[in-house]
């Protein structure tokens, strides 16, 4: 996931389906007659910023989008920027002081979007105590993560794998902070409530992004695994060949194909959770 270029080539799946959850959950959010500033944290190359935020905002709503990766931070300046968005800023939503931040001048803010970044993010209650302070009262959070996937079952075992362990030793840090919970909704909507916040919307589902050739499939897969920027070039791809293997026999991945076409189509599964929660008026 450091590859903004690979990323923003492959990630079409991503956020056609990032654009679906988040019109599912549009019409909870209340928008305050005076546009308030809006944050997007995890940006990534800023495609999503460009094509799914910006077209859904009021007029004038300016936007910061930030990202802990200064790669994606700066590619998303440089080839996705947008009048609307007023500034690109490195963040790391786990930062220990937001407040010395350079988002935090920009605040504060009316809504915060995080979309399919929380599960990056191993603290999650130090990222949602952050947001809190970041949000205007009244203001609004928007999240879309993965709560479980059997790909990160796939990280444990190629971790034990002795061509590829020296390069996944901290693969833990890499798994959904949700992917051995019982209830994922009831946990978030736990930890929303302690840190301040009303929960609106919390949902776990099982959720589909569509592939249709083996070769969208093997970028898109690729754009996103944690640790392929680790491995040597004249390795990478016998690592994505190991890697997309074993996310076909855990399931992970599913194949089908039209006889008659001879058209493949390629689903893969994980359990989303969508989040919408409110910083109280007082
Ligand atoms: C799957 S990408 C999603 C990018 C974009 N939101 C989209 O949907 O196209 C996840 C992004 O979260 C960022 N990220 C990971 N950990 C983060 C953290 N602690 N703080 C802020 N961003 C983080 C990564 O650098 C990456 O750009």
């Amino acid at each position: 996931m450091e590859d903004p270029q690979l990323f923003s080539e492959y990630g079409g799946a991503y956020r056609r389906l990032a654009a679906q959850l988040l019109d599912e959950v549009w019409p909870s959010l209340s928008w305050p007659d005076a546009p308030q500033p809006v944050l997007e944290v995890g940006c990534g190359p800023g495609i999503l910023t460009r094509e799914v935020l910006v077209p859904r905002l009021p007029p004038s709503t300016v936007i910061v989008a930030s990202d802990v990766n200064p790669a994606m931070v700066k590619h998303a300046k440089e080839q996705n920027a947008v009048p609307a968005v007023k500034a690109y800023e490195v963040l790391d939503v786990m930062d220990a002081d937001v407040t010395k931040t350079a988002v935090w001048q920009h605040g504060p803010y009316g809504k915060v979007f995080g979309v399919m970044v929380l599960h990056w993010v191993p603290d999650n209650r130090r990222a949602l105590h952050n947001i809190y302070k970041l949000l205007a009262p009244g203001g609004e959070a928007v999240f879309t993560l993965k709560a479980y996937c059997t790909m990160f079952d796939v990280y444990r075992y190629m971790a034990k794998n002795s061509r590829w362990s020296k390069y996944m030793k901290d693969f833990d840090k890499y798994i959904t902070p949700y992917q051995n919970s019982k209830d994922p909704a009831c946990d978030l909507r736990n930890m929303l409530i302690e840190e301040g916040f009303e929960p609106v919307i919390v949902k776990a589902e099982p959720r589909t992004y569509v592939f249709h050739s083996d070769s969208e499939t093997r970028g898109a897969v690729k754009s996103v695994n944690a640790f392929v920027s680790r491995i040597p070039d004249d390795e990478k791809e016998s690592y994505i060949d190991d890697f997309l293997e074993d996310c076909y026999k855990v399931k992970m991945l599913t194949k089908e194909k039209d006889e008659k076409s001879g058209q493949i189509t390629v689903f893969y599964h994980y359990i989303s959770m969508v989040a919408v929660a409110r910083k109280p008026q007082h």
